[in-house]
């Protein structure tokens, strides 16, 4: 019991390391007619300001965007060809075009975020295991995908918590990335032409290509999902969004 009040006592103390948004950041008030055009600006303007970290905040630097623990696995190499995506690092994400926000209130808050680029490019670390028709195929190596004018469609949910200052908390990441045009660099073989071919025919089907892995790429979700939550956790309501209390 007295470990239980101690330790009550020191998360009081400890688990809001509650931080002011920086003067950087445009603040909008939910109550404005124009809130989801203010806070399409606000958070287009910090996107960009992520071309350096923000310690304060958490932030990492998106330029780029180093995801060293992200994995993706894709088939099997008993009936086909296991690949496997590591260590990706994305490029372009501080460079927006634009960006539409839309915040819809409730017990769970919806934050939608339509994010485009003119070119974003994924570098991995890549492996391929099995065989394709009946040639093996067994290489450690690196892949590049390039999305020509993408858009990120990001769903966030959030619910309200804290006793106190109020914070949001966290609870989906939904990402979509629909590219007008994909292309592809493999290496999986050590023939140069039938590597280039490979690449050639899956950039031009990309939509069917992506489509294959489509589910799969929400192993992208919750790098995204830290980014918000790094600033949710640290920002309390209050000093967030205007307007609410
Ligand atoms: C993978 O990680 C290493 C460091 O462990 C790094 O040097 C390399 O650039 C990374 N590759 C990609 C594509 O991010």
């Amino acid at each position: 019991m007295r470990l239980n009040i101690a330790t009550t006592f020191m998360s009081m103390l400890f688990v809001c390391s509650c931080t002011k948004l920086p003067s950087s950041f445009k603040k909008c008030n939910a109550k404005d007619s124009g809130f989801n055009k203010c806070l399409s600006e606000a958070i287009h303007n910090a996107i960009q300001q992520l071309n350096k970290p923000i310690p304060a905040l958490g932030l990492p630097s998106l330029n780029p965007f180093r995801l060293p623990t992200f994995q993706m696995r894709v088939g099997n190499r008993k009936e086909g060809l296991e690949q496997l995506w590591k260590n990706v690092t994305l490029h372009g994400l501080t460079k927006p075009t634009t960006t539409i926000a839309k915040w819809t209130f409730g017990s769970e808050s919806t934050l939608q975020l339509d994010v485009s680029f003119p070119v974003v490019q994924f570098d991995s670390d890549f492996e391929a295991h099995g065989r394709v028709v009946l040639l093996a195929v067994d290489v450690d190596t690196t892949f590049r995908i390039t999305y020509e004018k993408p858009t990120f469609k990001l769903t966030f949910k959030m619910i309200e918590s804290g006793q106190g200052s109020k914070h949001f908390k966290l609870v989906s990441t939904k990402l979509d990335m629909l590219p007008q045009k994909a292309t592809f660099a493999y290496n999986l073989f050590d023939n140069k032409v039938l590597n280039d071919q490979i690449n050639e025919e899956s950039s031009k089907k990309f939509m069917e290509t992506l489509g294959y892995i489509r589910e799969d790429l929400a192993a992208f979700e919750p790098f995204f999902g830290n980014l918000l939550s790094a600033v949710l956790e640290k920002v309390p309501i209050s000093d967030l969004i205007d307007g609410l209390n």
